[in-house]
């Protein structure tokens, strides 16, 4: 079994890395790989609002950059970790891009896989922050992997993020939910179907 993580982080070697790792080495552990896709330090445009992924079904976004590459990446892995630095209290924007774009244009074949999120920051904002990770993973009718606490750790600078004790035992224990989540899911195959995927009646609030 494989899990993508994408990183926000523009730093290599930074404290998201630092903490993917640690997820990394518990999957490692049960036999499951990991997968860095090192989004922020790339060049992403946001979303221009064409719909073209929509109105066409395509699962793809129109635009050419590796955001369509990402897409293949996650539709292809058991499990999917979006992790952001908190940028002024919010996901670091060249992966806001990039989380626009793919969870828009992906629609239902990221259904049912095993998502989580992590954030690192100096000081405030990670609680926002992982929620708004976490709120494209909601669209997807994943299944959430969660810690005995919010996916959120300090640190300024590199590996500065080691320093917090706490927040690395919540990677690690994230680490090995994952694992446990696909491990159940993996062995639920053939015995257990995945519920079926129906079309949402998109209201728009107009009357
Ligand atoms: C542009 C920018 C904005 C930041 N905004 C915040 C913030 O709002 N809150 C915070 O606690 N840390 C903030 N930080 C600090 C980073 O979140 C922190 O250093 C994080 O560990 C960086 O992760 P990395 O090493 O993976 O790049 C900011 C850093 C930068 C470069």
């Amino acid at each position: 079994m494989k899990v993508v993580a994408f990183n926000g982080s523009p730093r290599k070697g930074g404290n998201t890395e630092q903490c993917l790792d640690v997820i990394g080495e518990e999957l490692k552990n049960e036999g499951i790989e990991l997968e860095i896709v090192q989004v922020g330090s790339e060049a992403i445009r946001g979303c221009i609002a064409c719909y073209n992924c929509l109105e066409t079904g395509s699962g793809y976004c129109i635009l050419k950059d590796q955001v369509n590459e990402w897409i293949d990446k996650m539709t292809a892995a058991d499990g999917i970790i979006l992790a952001s630095p908190v940028y002024y209290g919010g996901i670091a924007g060249t992966m806001k891009c990039f989380l626009d774009r793919a969870f828009l244009a992906a629609g239902s074949k990221l259904h049912h896989k095993v998502g989580a999120s992590i954030t690192t920051l100096r000081r405030s904002g990670g609680l926002e922050t992982f929620q708004q990770l976490n709120a494209y993973l909601n669209t997807m009718e994943m299944v959430l992997a969660t810690s005995d606490y919010w996916g959120a750790v300090h640190g300024l600078d590199k590996g500065e993020c080691k320093l917090d004790t706490e927040g690395m035992e919540v990677m690690a224990k994230l680490g090995r939910n994952i694992a446990w989540i696909l491990k159940v899911i993996e062995n639920s195959k053939g015995k257990i179907e995945m519920p079926e995927t129906k079309p949402r009646t998109m209201t728009n609030f107009i009357r």
